[in-house]
């Protein structure tokens, strides 16, 4: 896992012209440098100071947006969606497959940095439940294998496209 520096930090905030506007747009780049998928406390501390903007305002930014986590996670974090009806198309058994595929707990990360397990709420595709969210993407319809899958090509690394392809020749979608 690499390990972002200050230089790095500075660098990126540099290339939004310190400018505060674009708040989000540089702690996106910094959780995507990071290594561990969030933005670190001492890193939110060096934007708050750099950008002239509270500490307070950066967490409550951090904390709003469900992209964000002041923890570290995983490079790939799969959610899966708890609310009804997903509920009701057997979440239970999906969370089961997931932490089966995966050798971890819901709320845990492997230990090769790759994937993180959590919940969320719905993304808006019930009809297609149960559902899994990873980055942008959703993925619906899910089965044992499906989830196998997933859980495979995110280990590899595979990008959106990739997965769409392997699942696709599994089943309909
Ligand atoms: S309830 Fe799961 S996507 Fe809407």
């Amino acid at each position: 896992m690499q390990n972002l520096s200050k230089d790095q930090v500075l660098k990126i905030m540099e290339r939004y012209e310190n400018d505060p506007q674009q708040l989000i747009a540089v702690l996106l780049d910094i959780q995507a440098a990071s290594g561990v998928n969030c933005v670190e406390k001492q890193w939110a501390q060096l934007a708050a100071d750099v950008l002239k903007v509270p500490l307070s305002k950066i967490f409550d930014v951090l904390t709003f947006y469900a992209m964000f986590s002041t923890e570290p996670r995983g490079e790939f974090v799969i959610e899966i969606c708890r609310s009804m009806p997903c509920f009701f198309t057997k979440t239970a058994e999906v969370v089961r497959w997931f932490e089966t595929a995966a050798g971890i707990k819901m709320g845990e990360t492997t230990a090769d940095g790759k994937i993180s397990l959590f919940y969320t709420s719905c993304v808006g595709a019930c009809d297609v439940g149960p559902v899994a969210k990873i980055g942008d993407d959703v993925f619906g319809n899910l089965s044992e294998e499906k989830v196998k899958t997933l859980v495979k090509c995110c280990r590899e690394g595979k990008s959106e496209p990739q997965v769409r392809q392997e699942l696709q020749s599994l089943c309909q979608n």
